[in-house]
Protein backbone atom coordinates (compact mmCIF):
# COMPACT_ATOMS: atom_id res chain seq x y z
CA UNK A 1 0.00 0.00 0.00
CA UNK A 2 1.33 3.68 -0.92
CA UNK A 3 1.99 6.19 1.99
CA UNK A 4 -0.99 8.45 3.18
CA UNK A 5 1.80 11.25 2.90
CA UNK A 6 2.03 12.31 -1.13
CA UNK A 7 5.23 14.41 -0.40
CA UNK A 8 8.89 13.05 -1.16
CA UNK A 9 9.50 13.37 2.79
CA UNK A 10 13.11 12.35 2.85
CA UNK A 11 14.98 13.25 -0.08
CA UNK A 12 18.78 12.99 -0.08
CA UNK A 13 18.70 11.58 3.24
CA UNK A 14 20.13 7.74 4.24
CA UNK A 15 18.86 4.99 6.55
CA UNK A 16 20.39 2.22 8.66
CA UNK A 17 17.85 -0.46 9.12
CA UNK A 18 18.87 -3.89 10.88
CA UNK A 19 16.27 -6.09 10.48
CA UNK A 20 15.67 -4.75 7.31
CA UNK A 21 14.96 -8.15 5.43
CA UNK A 22 11.98 -9.16 6.36
CA UNK A 23 8.71 -7.57 8.06
CA UNK A 24 8.07 -4.06 9.68
CA UNK A 25 11.84 -3.50 9.66
CA UNK A 26 11.62 -3.85 5.62
CA UNK A 27 8.34 -2.60 5.53
CA UNK A 28 9.69 0.60 7.11
CA UNK A 29 12.90 0.74 4.79
CA UNK A 30 10.76 0.37 1.59
CA UNK A 31 8.74 2.94 2.96
CA UNK A 32 11.88 5.25 3.32
CA UNK A 33 13.13 4.10 0.00
CA UNK A 34 9.79 5.37 -1.60
CA UNK A 35 10.40 8.43 0.18
CA UNK A 36 13.86 9.29 -1.57
CA UNK A 37 16.42 7.83 1.19
CA UNK A 38 19.03 5.94 0.46
CA UNK A 39 18.53 2.82 2.71
CA UNK A 40 21.06 0.36 3.96
CA UNK A 41 19.36 -3.12 4.74
CA UNK A 42 20.82 -5.23 7.73
CA UNK A 43 19.74 -8.65 8.32
CA UNK A 44 21.07 -11.99 8.98
CA UNK A 45 20.03 -13.33 5.69
CA UNK A 46 21.86 -12.26 2.74
CA UNK A 47 19.58 -14.11 0.32
CA UNK A 48 16.52 -12.04 2.30
CA UNK A 49 18.61 -8.92 2.47
CA UNK A 50 18.56 -9.57 -1.51
CA UNK A 51 15.26 -9.80 -2.46
CA UNK A 52 14.50 -7.19 -0.49
CA UNK A 53 17.02 -4.86 -2.19
CA UNK A 54 15.52 -5.54 -5.45
CA UNK A 55 11.96 -4.98 -4.32
CA UNK A 56 13.11 -1.70 -4.12
CA UNK A 57 15.19 -1.14 -6.48
CA UNK A 58 12.38 -2.35 -8.88
CA UNK A 59 10.11 0.62 -7.54
CA UNK A 60 12.95 2.75 -8.17
CA UNK A 61 14.91 3.26 -5.05
CA UNK A 62 18.44 2.98 -3.76
CA UNK A 63 19.41 0.35 -1.81
CA UNK A 64 22.20 -1.72 -0.76
CA UNK A 65 22.49 -4.38 2.06
CA UNK A 66 24.88 -5.67 4.79
CA UNK A 67 24.35 -9.46 5.83
CA UNK A 68 25.46 -9.65 10.17
CA UNK A 69 24.24 -9.87 13.21
CA UNK A 70 23.25 -7.20 15.87
CA UNK A 71 24.84 -9.43 18.26
CA UNK A 72 28.67 -8.84 16.78
CA UNK A 73 29.78 -4.82 17.28
CA UNK A 74 32.57 -5.23 14.69
CA UNK A 75 30.23 -6.42 12.52
CA UNK A 76 27.51 -3.82 12.75
CA UNK A 77 30.64 -1.20 13.03
CA UNK A 78 32.14 -1.93 9.48
CA UNK A 79 28.93 -1.93 7.95
CA UNK A 80 28.05 1.48 9.05
CA UNK A 81 31.53 3.19 7.71
CA UNK A 82 30.78 1.53 4.88
CA UNK A 83 27.30 2.62 4.62
CA UNK A 84 28.85 6.41 5.86
CA UNK A 85 31.64 5.64 2.61
CA UNK A 86 29.14 4.59 0.01
CA UNK A 87 25.86 6.92 1.22
CA UNK A 88 27.01 9.38 3.19
CA UNK A 89 26.21 10.86 7.02
CA UNK A 90 23.76 8.79 8.40
CA UNK A 91 20.42 10.89 9.00
CA UNK A 92 18.65 7.66 10.36
CA UNK A 93 18.91 4.13 11.91
CA UNK A 94 16.07 1.96 12.50
CA UNK A 95 16.63 -0.58 15.17
CA UNK A 96 13.84 -3.32 14.40
CA UNK A 97 15.93 -6.44 14.62
CA UNK A 98 14.32 -8.87 17.21
CA UNK A 99 14.11 -12.20 18.38
CA UNK A 100 11.63 -14.35 20.16
CA UNK A 101 9.75 -17.17 20.57
CA UNK A 102 6.85 -18.29 23.16
CA UNK A 103 7.89 -19.92 26.28
CA UNK A 104 7.14 -20.35 30.20
CA UNK A 105 10.18 -19.02 32.49
CA UNK A 106 10.43 -22.68 33.31
CA UNK A 107 10.52 -23.91 29.61
CA UNK A 108 13.33 -21.80 28.59
CA UNK A 109 16.86 -21.87 29.64
CA UNK A 110 19.24 -19.04 30.84
CA UNK A 111 21.00 -18.97 27.00
CA UNK A 112 16.89 -18.74 25.79
CA UNK A 113 16.27 -16.01 27.93
CA UNK A 114 19.51 -14.32 26.60
CA UNK A 115 18.55 -14.66 23.39
CA UNK A 116 16.18 -12.25 23.62
CA UNK A 117 18.43 -9.56 25.29
CA UNK A 118 21.18 -9.83 22.99
CA UNK A 119 19.18 -9.62 20.06
CA UNK A 120 16.85 -6.72 21.15
CA UNK A 121 18.55 -5.00 23.67
CA UNK A 122 22.04 -5.61 23.71
CA UNK A 123 21.88 -5.27 19.68
CA UNK A 124 19.70 -1.84 19.62
CA UNK A 125 22.86 -1.04 21.85
CA UNK A 126 25.01 -1.91 19.64
CA UNK A 127 23.78 -0.18 16.55
CA UNK A 128 23.02 3.24 18.34
CA UNK A 129 26.38 3.07 19.74
CA UNK A 130 28.45 1.91 16.85
CA UNK A 131 26.55 4.40 14.59
CA UNK A 132 27.10 7.89 16.30
CA UNK A 133 29.98 8.39 14.80
CA UNK A 134 28.48 8.30 11.30
CA UNK A 135 25.48 10.11 12.18
CA UNK A 136 25.19 13.76 10.26
CA UNK A 137 24.48 15.86 13.23
CA UNK A 138 22.10 18.13 13.95
CA UNK A 139 19.76 16.14 12.72
CA UNK A 140 19.64 12.38 12.73
CA UNK A 141 16.57 10.54 13.69
CA UNK A 142 17.32 7.19 16.22
CA UNK A 143 13.96 5.15 16.15
CA UNK A 144 14.39 1.54 18.08
CA UNK A 145 11.23 -1.10 17.69
CA UNK A 146 9.86 -1.97 21.05
CA UNK A 147 6.58 -3.70 22.17
CA UNK A 148 4.22 -3.47 24.48
CA UNK A 149 5.73 -6.33 26.51
CA UNK A 150 8.07 -3.45 27.73
CA UNK A 151 5.17 -2.08 30.07
CA UNK A 152 2.74 -4.88 30.11
CA UNK A 153 3.78 -8.11 31.65
CA UNK A 154 2.71 -10.82 29.01
CA UNK A 155 2.60 -14.77 29.82
CA UNK A 156 5.43 -16.69 28.05
CA UNK A 157 7.12 -13.58 27.15
CA UNK A 158 9.56 -12.94 30.28
CA UNK A 159 12.59 -12.68 27.95
CA UNK A 160 10.75 -10.01 25.35
CA UNK A 161 9.01 -8.38 28.26
CA UNK A 162 12.76 -8.16 30.07
CA UNK A 163 14.20 -6.80 26.97
CA UNK A 164 11.94 -4.56 25.19
CA UNK A 165 11.70 -2.63 28.65
CA UNK A 166 15.82 -1.91 28.42
CA UNK A 167 15.25 -1.27 24.94
CA UNK A 168 12.63 1.91 25.89
CA UNK A 169 14.39 3.06 28.84
CA UNK A 170 17.79 2.93 27.18
CA UNK A 171 16.39 4.79 24.34
CA UNK A 172 15.22 7.65 26.27
CA UNK A 173 18.60 7.83 28.25
CA UNK A 174 19.79 8.24 24.48
CA UNK A 175 17.94 11.17 23.66
CA UNK A 176 19.24 12.91 26.84
CA UNK A 177 22.72 12.10 26.17
CA UNK A 178 22.27 12.77 22.33
CA UNK A 179 19.90 15.66 22.47
CA UNK A 180 23.09 18.32 22.90
CA UNK A 181 23.91 16.96 19.43
CA UNK A 182 20.41 17.28 18.00
CA UNK A 183 20.22 13.57 17.34
CA UNK A 184 16.22 12.52 18.70
CA UNK A 185 16.14 8.94 20.07
CA UNK A 186 12.48 7.62 19.79
CA UNK A 187 10.58 4.36 20.00
CA UNK A 188 7.32 2.45 18.10
CA UNK A 189 5.56 -0.07 20.05
CA UNK A 190 3.43 -1.97 17.61
CA UNK A 191 0.86 -4.15 18.76
CA UNK A 192 -0.16 -6.90 16.69
CA UNK A 193 0.36 -6.54 13.21
CA UNK A 194 -0.83 -8.79 10.33
CA UNK A 195 1.85 -10.47 8.06
CA UNK A 196 4.68 -10.64 10.46
CA UNK A 197 6.90 -13.01 12.11
CA UNK A 198 6.05 -11.98 15.35
CA UNK A 199 1.96 -12.84 14.57
CA UNK A 200 3.54 -15.91 13.13
CA UNK A 201 5.06 -17.25 16.25
CA UNK A 202 2.95 -15.77 19.06
CA UNK A 203 -0.72 -16.75 17.21
CA UNK A 204 0.48 -19.62 15.15
CA UNK A 205 -3.39 -20.93 14.88
CA UNK A 206 -6.79 -18.71 13.11
CA UNK A 207 -8.45 -19.74 17.08
CA UNK A 208 -5.76 -17.28 18.79
CA UNK A 209 -5.60 -14.24 16.32
CA UNK A 210 -9.28 -14.45 16.61
CA UNK A 211 -9.04 -14.17 20.40
CA UNK A 212 -6.35 -11.26 19.72
CA UNK A 213 -8.47 -9.50 17.35
CA UNK A 214 -11.47 -9.31 19.95
CA UNK A 215 -8.62 -7.77 22.62
CA UNK A 216 -8.08 -4.99 20.64
CA UNK A 217 -9.86 -2.07 21.13
CA UNK A 218 -10.08 -1.42 17.22
CA UNK A 219 -11.05 -4.89 16.89
CA UNK A 220 -8.63 -5.83 13.86
CA UNK A 221 -4.53 -6.40 13.15
CA UNK A 222 -2.67 -3.24 12.44
CA UNK A 223 -0.89 -3.01 9.29
CA UNK A 224 2.92 -2.91 8.51
CA UNK A 225 2.10 0.48 6.13
CA UNK A 226 0.50 1.93 9.67
CA UNK A 227 3.86 1.34 11.21
CA UNK A 228 5.29 2.93 8.44
CA UNK A 229 4.25 5.73 7.66
CA UNK A 230 4.76 6.31 11.79
CA UNK A 231 8.21 5.88 11.38
CA UNK A 232 8.08 8.17 8.09
CA UNK A 233 6.57 10.75 10.09
CA UNK A 234 8.90 10.55 13.78
CA UNK A 235 11.93 11.08 11.43
CA UNK A 236 10.75 13.98 9.04
CA UNK A 237 11.23 17.25 9.70
CA UNK A 238 7.37 17.36 10.89
CA UNK A 239 8.94 15.81 14.48
CA UNK A 240 11.93 17.89 14.37
CA UNK A 241 10.69 18.78 18.46
CA UNK A 242 10.20 15.03 19.34
CA UNK A 243 12.43 12.94 21.27
CA UNK A 244 12.97 10.37 24.03
CA UNK A 245 8.81 9.80 23.15
CA UNK A 246 7.34 6.56 22.31
CA UNK A 247 4.50 6.09 19.78
CA UNK A 248 1.56 2.91 20.87
CA UNK A 249 0.27 1.91 17.01
CA UNK A 250 -1.31 -0.85 18.67
CA UNK A 251 -5.05 -0.18 18.24
CA UNK A 252 -5.12 0.02 21.56
CA UNK A 253 -4.39 -3.27 22.52
CA UNK A 254 -2.04 -2.56 25.79
CA UNK A 255 -4.57 -0.71 27.48
CA UNK A 256 -6.91 -3.60 27.30
CA UNK A 257 -4.87 -6.03 28.14
CA UNK A 258 -2.70 -5.16 31.37
CA UNK A 259 -3.09 -7.80 34.00
CA UNK A 260 -4.10 -10.70 31.08
CA UNK A 261 -3.57 -14.14 32.95
CA UNK A 262 -2.51 -17.27 31.48
CA UNK A 263 -5.76 -18.47 30.96
CA UNK A 264 -7.01 -15.59 28.86
CA UNK A 265 -3.91 -16.22 26.96
CA UNK A 266 -4.94 -19.90 26.04
CA UNK A 267 -1.67 -21.30 25.95
CA UNK A 268 0.47 -22.69 23.19
N1 LIG B 1 11.44 -22.44 23.64
C1 LIG B 1 12.43 -22.45 24.57
N2 LIG B 1 13.73 -22.14 24.28
C2 LIG B 1 14.03 -21.83 23.00
C3 LIG B 1 13.05 -21.80 21.98
C4 LIG B 1 11.70 -22.13 22.35
N3 LIG B 1 10.70 -22.13 21.46
N4 LIG B 1 13.65 -21.42 20.82
C5 LIG B 1 14.96 -21.23 21.09
N5 LIG B 1 15.17 -21.48 22.40
C6 LIG B 1 16.46 -21.43 23.11
C7 LIG B 1 17.40 -22.49 22.58
O1 LIG B 1 17.13 -23.76 23.11
C8 LIG B 1 18.76 -21.93 23.01
O2 LIG B 1 19.03 -22.22 24.35
P1 LIG B 1 20.05 -23.44 24.75
O3 LIG B 1 21.35 -23.09 24.11
O4 LIG B 1 20.08 -23.44 26.24
O5 LIG B 1 19.43 -24.69 24.17
C9 LIG B 1 18.55 -20.43 22.93
O6 LIG B 1 17.12 -20.19 22.90
C10 LIG B 1 19.14 -19.84 21.69
O7 LIG B 1 18.62 -20.55 20.58
P2 LIG B 1 19.37 -20.58 19.17
O8 LIG B 1 18.44 -21.15 18.16
O9 LIG B 1 20.70 -21.20 19.32
O10 LIG B 1 19.65 -19.04 18.99
P3 LIG B 1 19.74 -18.16 17.75
O11 LIG B 1 20.57 -17.05 18.17
O12 LIG B 1 20.13 -18.91 16.54
O13 LIG B 1 18.21 -17.68 17.51
C11 LIG B 1 16.11 -16.97 18.42
C12 LIG B 1 17.60 -16.71 18.28
C13 LIG B 1 15.93 -18.12 19.39
C14 LIG B 1 15.44 -15.71 18.97
C15 LIG B 1 15.47 -17.39 17.08
O14 LIG B 1 14.12 -17.67 17.29
C16 LIG B 1 15.63 -16.36 16.01
O15 LIG B 1 16.65 -16.32 15.36
N6 LIG B 1 14.66 -15.48 15.80
C17 LIG B 1 14.75 -14.40 14.81
C18 LIG B 1 13.47 -14.12 14.17
C19 LIG B 1 12.38 -13.77 15.14
O16 LIG B 1 12.33 -14.26 16.25
N7 LIG B 1 11.46 -12.95 14.70
C20 LIG B 1 10.34 -12.56 15.51
C21 LIG B 1 10.52 -11.17 15.95
S1 LIG B 1 9.13 -10.65 16.90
Amino acid sequence: MASIFRERLLEGKTAFVTGGGSGIGLRIAERFAEHGAKVMLVGRRAEKLLEAQQGIASRGGAATTAALDVREYSALEAALHRAHDELGPIDIVLAAAAGNFPAPVLGMSSNGFKSAIDIDLIGTFNTCRAAYKYLRTPGASIIAISASHATVPIPYQAHVCAAKAGVELFIKTLALEWGPQGIRCNCITPGPTADTEGMRRLAPTAEIQERVRAGVPLRRLGTKDELADLALFLCSDAASYITGATFVCDGGQSLARAGLSIEAVGGF
